[in-house]
């Protein structure tokens, strides 16, 4: 683990909010292999907890959500769309010894049911935080099935990831020395049937999940001004909030996403020297209960005493940002080659 992703990644949970820390392992993915055979090494690891998961899902959600015939759909069209990715899907698949159509299913799935919080800050000194918690259904067995992915290419870190095993797309992710990105979902989108058959063109037109664009993000770009391009303008699915820090400057922002553009870009500044992201829409107003309480406790802890650790402990480590969904927490600083103060 490099200097700048300040690692220590807290698997919290259980019926009430209490932290429970365990070791998180670390995998590399290694992009030169073709990608069928990418993500073999943690998909045996965690394969039991894949396939408890993956029932979990399909036993309280997808059978509701995803009738088979649009199952059979939406498999022909990732395969159409995003060879590439189909393909580490089917590797995937191969590894725990099931249909490469299930592991689709459950990745659209997905995309529809994150809540969480992540949060940016600028110290006094420059330094730019990025924090996050991640919250998520099934959080008791999902906590059991994460891990560090460290994207290589040529023997070298390309980007790092904190993954679910099962999956080949994640919702936090960073590139030491030039940016972090996370990705909450947005609830003021609306997930009604003429929705939902938006969606359903889109994905049959082969446009892309938000999911999908963070990971090109990352995998594409060398800076931050490359990420922010990316990540507002690129044609989406559905809406969703990104959260990007940079290294340097006031380079951190909440890109809230419409499918076309964005639909707000709220910067950090001098003034304004943080921003609170939840599932709401802050830029219209609407901040409620994790929002709320984790602008009080920002102003609480006041600029001056702001770091890393405090703002984790008494920002995110904190009822109801921490909460029984509660999978993981990590702080992650971009900025390489500044003193950590952790
Ligand atoms: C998590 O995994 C451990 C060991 O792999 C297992 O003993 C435990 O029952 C699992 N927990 C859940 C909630 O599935
Ligand atoms: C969601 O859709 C329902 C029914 O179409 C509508 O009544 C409601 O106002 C919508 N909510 C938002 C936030 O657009
Ligand atoms: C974004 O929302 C903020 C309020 O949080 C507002 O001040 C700003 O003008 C908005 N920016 C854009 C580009 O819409
Ligand atoms: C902030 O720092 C001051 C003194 O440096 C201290 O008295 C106060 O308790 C701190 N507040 C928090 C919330 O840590």
């Amino acid at each position: 683990m490099q200097k700048s992703l300040l690692a220590s990644l807290l698997l919290l949970g259980l019926t009430s909010a209490q932290i429970d820390p365990r070791p998180i392992p670390t995998f590399t993915i290694n992009l030169d292999l073709p990608p069928r055979a990418r993500f073999t090494e943690p998909t045996k690891h965690f394969a039991e907890g894949i396939i408890t998961v993956l029932e979990w899902y399909e036993k309280n959600l997808i059978q509701y959500l995803v009738p088979e015939n649009l199952g059979v759909m939406l498999d022909y069209s990732f395969w159409y769309n995003h060879r590439e990715y189909y393909l580490e899907m089917e590797g995937i698949a191969q590894t725990v010894g099931i249909d490469t159509k299930r592991i689709v299913i459950a990745n659209f799935a997905y995309e529809l049911v994150a809540y969480c919080t992540s949060v940016l800050a600028k110290q006094k000194d420059g330094l730019i935080m990025h924090l996050r918690l991640y919250d998520f259904l099934a959080a008791d067995i999902t906590k059991n099935i994460t891990y560090i992915a460290d994207y290589q290419k040529g023997g070298k870190t390309v980007f790092r990831a904190v993954m679910n095993g099962g999956t080949n797309f994640f919702p936090t992710g960073m590139k030491d020395g030039a940016f972090s990105i996370t990705l909450n979902q947005r609830n003021a989108l609306n997930h009604s049937q003429p929705e939902f058959f938006v969606n359903l063109g889109l994905i049959s037109l082969g446009v892309k999940q938000t999911v999908i664009k963070l990971r090109e993000a990352l995998q594409q770009c060398e800076d931050y001004t490359c990420a922010l391009n990316l990540l507002s303008n690129d044609k989406i699915i559905t809406g969703g909030y990104y959260i990007l820090a940079g290294a340097k400057g006031d380079e951190a922002v909440v890109i809230s996403r419409n499918r076309d553009g964005p639909a707000n870009v709220t910067q950090i500044s001098e003034e304004h020297w943080y921003v609170v992201q939840t599932n709401d829409d802050h830029f219209a107003g609407v901040c409620r209960e994790r929002c709320t309480a984790a602008r009080a406790n920002f102003e609480k802890l006041g600029r001056d005493n702001l770091s890393v650790q405090k703002a984790f402990e008494q920002i995110l480590m904190v009822e109801p940002n921490l909460n029984a969904g509660s999978i993981y927490g990590i702080k992650m600083v971009p900025s390489s080659n500044h003193p950590s103060d952790m």
